[in-house]
């Protein structure tokens, strides 16, 4: 009998974690997306199972009557809910860190003062329950200046203000009675993600996988609103000399370790962080070190959907990464932030949205992928979709993105416009009428 693995989840990220699994070298018997979408139920082995998965008990039942042997979390609300709690408590695998610890991402506050008190990098803020005294507090910084509302909010709770007059009118959409926000200032720079597994239980205890720069504003040249993101590149910073990224990368593990060793101890008891650790960092163009923005408890959207594809291109085994089973991986294996001889190539994704995306809600529509060549440089993964009458039907802002891998970085990125461009949207199921204003992608990603 081979192995029954569970990803909850709906997402490109999830779509991607089910295809790279049902390529493992393990024996695969099934693998089950709670609840999935139209790419998901295409790949080898991969079944779509409706449940949501904010109900823990639902989860936790299907989990134990079909003996799931591994269980990972997509997103951050059933971790930040305690999912991993659950399931510790019933004896059942389950990767993502448990409640305490993702409080790092449920809680701006908890991650801010986390920062703070543990002297890790990080913009000099201050937090609020009071509007009148957040707005005061505007009066002597500088601008731009960043608000972020203390709690989840999928993507939305957090604005970068350029004029005071912003800033007001963010504190007020942002702050909610009986609820926080953090005012912090502004850093000028790159961003950049470095995503690390972390299992206390693993041979090689943290491993760095390919940095990554994620395009978070929805239209070209971070204009117009936050977004979950609308595209990635692997390793951002290939046209440094090698010297200052050696040196950029020393500093992001110290914060790592520093971050897991802290949270560890502050837990109070002999549970470890146990899951995906996503650093969201700014290189400052001042002193060009790393800035901690965020912590994330998961991996992120559309990151993973671009590592997933530069990690199955290198041969590598998901759930030897993650170290299932108590797999061995090699102490020298590193994937963090270099293009190297070992692990080589570059990979670009690009989102495409629906037309709306992330302000309105979108109307019901359709999508044709038949002009769309996939193959092993070229993969789709789906966010927002659902099979309807045979056709894929759009479900959600973000609907999924095309993920391509090349030598060079400009040949991913080519080739990425290229398949993305020959996505058609149209009103009805027959797919007769086409409308491709319907849909959008940033033109810009990779620069
Ligand atoms: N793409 C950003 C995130 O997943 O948080």
């Amino acid at each position: 009998m081979g192995l029954k693995i569970l990803i909850l989840g709906s997402g490109g990220r999830e779509h991607s974690i089910s295809w790279i699994i049902s390529k493992s070298k393990r024996e695969i018997e099934k693998i089950f997306v709670m609840p999935g979408n139209a790419g998901t139920l295409s790949e080898k082995n991969v079944f779509n199972i409706e449940c949501d998965i904010n109900n823990h008990q639902a989860v936790l039942n299907f989990a134990l009557e079909n003996n799931i042997d591994l269980t990972i979390v997509g997103p951050e609300v059933p971790l930040v809910e305690g999912i991993s709690d659950l399931f510790e408590e019933n004896n059942l695998n389950i990767f993502g860190p448990k409640k305490y610890f993702a409080q790092l991402e449920g809680s701006k506050v908890f991650s801010k003062n986390f920062m703070d008190s543990n002297n890790l990098p990080t913009a000099s803020y201050k937090e609020f329950n009071d509007s009148k005294k957040a707005k005061d507090y505007l009066n002597d910084k500088k601008m731009p200046i960043v608000i972020k509302y203390d709690g989840l909010a999928a993507g939305k709770g957090v604005d970068i203000c350029e004029t005071i007059d912003a800033a007001k009118n963010s504190i007020d959409n942002l702050l909610k009675p009986e609820e926080k926000i953090i005012i912090e200032d502004f850093i000028k720079g790159i961003e950049l993600s470095a995503i690390y597994i972390c299992n206390p239980n693993a041979n090689k205890k943290n491993i760095g996988l390919t940095w990554i720069k994620d395009y978070k504003s929805r239209d070209e040249y971070n204009s117009g609103p936050n977004t979950g993101g609308m595209g990635a590149v692997t390793h951002p910073f290939c046209a440094y000399k090698k010297n200052d990224i050696y040196s950029l990368n020393v500093e992001i593990e110290k914060i790592l370790i520093k971050t897991i060793v802290a949270i560890n101890n502050g837990s109070g008891s002999s549970s470890r962080y146990n899951g995906f650790m996503y650093l969201g960092l700014m290189i400052s163009t001042h002193d060009d070190k790393p800035y901690l923005l965020e912590y994330n408890c998961r991996m992120g959207d559309p990151e993973t959907q671009n590592i997933l594809m530069y990690l199955d291109k290198n041969e590598v085994d998901f759930l030897d990464l993650i170290g299932f089973d108590n797999s061995q991986y090699p102490d020298n294996f590193n994937l963090s932030f270099i293009d190297n001889k070992k692990y080589s190539g570059y990979c670009c994704t690009i989102v495409l949205a629906a037309t709306g995306y992330p302000e309105k809600l979108i109307k019901e529509f359709y999508i044709d992928l038949s002009h769309l060549e996939e193959n092993e440089f070229v993969k789709v993964f789906h966010a927002g979709t659902q099979i309807n009458n045979g056709s894929i039907k759009v479900t959600g802002g973000r609907i999924l993105s095309v993920n391509t891998f090349g030598e060079d970085k400009q040949s991913a990125i080519d080739t990425a416009y290229e398949s993305i461009s020959k996505i058609k949207a149209y009103t009805d199921s027959d797919l007769k009428n086409e409308d491709n204003s319907l849909v959008f992608f940033r033109s810009d990603i990779g620069s």
